[in-house]
């Protein structure tokens, strides 16, 4: 349902993505992200959502050549994304802002996406005054608004602890499973990405070190010796 080939990215003189390719398969397919600081996560997330034109190759989604349209042509075609840090507004509930996103997107199953993402004890609180980890649930259910087919998820445990990062990826686990949606999740918690995604992209300095299974992945030599080292 996503090919990325061959692409290229630069800042200026910096290759952030270099002749890198990648393929996700089918829908409700939790995909995990892994790469040093500065290994070129984020940018590959913007190439895909059309934040950030490729310098060179193309992004496919179900076999549609979508590297000349828009970030909004996008996601009306089914691609939505959540950032690095939180896209919450402040002073309002968290259910009302669910609400707006929800009517501007058409939604009509907001109280599915709010089951699954048990936000329903939070429903009525002010955005800014819940628990970190409850808004980071937030920042997933409004990027679920409005049925995507892919989800761009950039670093969602950012700033999260071990157990409450286990949680997380526990909630996107069942959102890709009830939702038949697939999530490209940036992770730096190997060990939850190990253990709760389907398939695993490493990538080092902008270039693809191996991609497949989980297992695949952590036994591949290029990806112990570039990111993982002894401990992997
Ligand atoms: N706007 C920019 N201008 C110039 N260089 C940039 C810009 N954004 C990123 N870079 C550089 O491109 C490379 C890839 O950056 P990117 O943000 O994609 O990495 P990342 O894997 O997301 O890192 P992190 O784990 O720290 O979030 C880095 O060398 C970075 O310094
Ligand atoms: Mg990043």
């Amino acid at each position: 349902m996503l090919r990325v080939e061959d692409l290229s990215v630069a800042y200026g003189s910096v290759k952030a993505l270099e002749g890198f390719s990648l393929e996700v398969a089918e829908r409700g397919v939790l995909h995990g992200v892994i790469g040093a600081n500065g290994a070129g996560k984020s940018t590959l997330m913007d190439a895909i959502t059309g934040r950030r034109k490729p310098t060179r190759g193309r992004v496919f989604v179900d076999g549609r050549d979508i590297t000349r349209l828009s970030v909004v042509q996008r996601r009306r075609l089914g691609m939505s994304r959540s950032f690095q840090r939180t896209s919450i507004f402040p002073g309002i509930r968290v259910g009302e802002q669910l609400e707006l996103v929800a009517s501007q997107l058409g939604e009509t199953d907001l109280n599915g996406i709010v089951d699954t993402l048990e936000l329903g004890p939070v429903y009525h609180e002010l955005a800014d005054s819940i628990a970190y980890g409850d808004q980071r649930r937030v920042d997933i259910a409004l990027a679920l608004v409005g049925q995507p087919a892919l989800m761009l998820l950039d670093e969602p445990a950012a700033g999260l602890s071990t157990s409450e990062t286990v949680a997380l990826f526990e909630h996107l686990a069942k959102v890709v499973r009830e939702r038949n949606v697939t999530a490209l999740v940036v992770e730096h918690d190997v060990e939850a990405v190990f253990r709760f995604c389907d398939t695993i992209t490493a990538l080092d300095l902008g270039r693809l070190l191996a991609s497949g299974s989980p297992a695949a992945v952590r036994s591949d030599p290029r990806v112990i010796a570039a990111y993982l080292g002894s401990a992997g």
